[in-house]
């Protein structure tokens, strides 16, 4: 009677369905996600029928590209929160950033300024997908020492590790968190991407699944992913998406 009642238990903490997401690019025309305003808002609406309750949305911030600043993502946030509530669409939205992995990003790390965090202590950071980075272990070692909890976004689609599952399960147990993209699961990427990302949910080797939404593309493929058999498999782990 007893395991009979642990085994329920156990049973009823998996995840039912994720409400909170944590890796897109919602905010209007900032990066290569969202064009503009109304593009946004329709992006949003859509989550909303899906059953999320919460975005955290995580706009690029890298040298060469993307020189956003935590003013610009704010400003961006508050206009289309505006317009949400506006609007009565019941949604909780908040930003934080998708790092990638350069030297202005070290540099931030030398000057130990303030990171924009997924719920106050994970920093989504990203590399490049073709080749590996040299500041990587120091990366990860600054962020920690400053109390950081480093998240990788999608280690799934990187290029460079498809032959180095090992450097994965290094880093994961040195404590790098693992993000991967619900849309890896069908395929949407390569199908390399989508192998590694099972052997990252056979292994246990995931904390969070996020949409990595830049448009309607990534939602329609999510209709697909959503129902299939990995995407239950890593509701069954401890993802932390529900904790944000
Ligand atoms: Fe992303």
């Amino acid at each position: 009677m007893l395991s009979l009642f642990k085994k329920k238990k156990a049973e009823q903490s998996y995840i039912a369905e994720l409400q909170v997401d944590m890796h897109s690019h919602l905010l209007p025309a900032i990066d290569d996600g969202s064009k503009n305003m109304e593009d946004s808002i329709a992006l949003v609406k859509k989550f909303v029928e899906m059953g999320y309750k919460k975005l955290i949305t995580t706009p690029h911030i890298m040298q060469d590209f993307y020189k956003n600043t935590p003013e610009i993502i704010f400003d961006k946030l508050d206009k289309l929160n505006d317009i949400i509530k506006t609007l009565g669409i019941e949604i909780e939205i908040a930003a934080a950033a998708e790092y990638y992995l350069d030297e202005g990003f070290i540099e931030k790390l030398d000057r130990k300024e303030k990171l924009l965090c997924v719920s106050e202590k994970y920093v989504l950071f990203e590399t490049s997908y073709m080749n590996a980075s040299p500041h990587f272990d120091n990366a990860v070692f600054m962020l920690q020492s400053q109390g950081y909890k480093p998240v990788l976004a999608h280690p799934e689609r990187y290029i460079y590790l498809y032959d180095s599952f090992d450097k994965l399960k290094k880093w994961y147990s040195k404590g790098v968190l693992f993000q991967v993209n619900t849309n890896s699961l069908v395929g949407y990427y390569s199908s390399q991407s989508k192998t590694m990302a099972e052997k990252l949910i056979d292994n246990k080797m995931i904390n969070f699944l996020g949409s990595d939404c830049h448009g309607e593309r990534h939602l329609k493929a999510m209709q697909e992913a959503r129902v299939n058999a990995y995407y239950k498999k890593a509701l069954k782990l401890d993802l932390l998406n529900n904790t944000l």
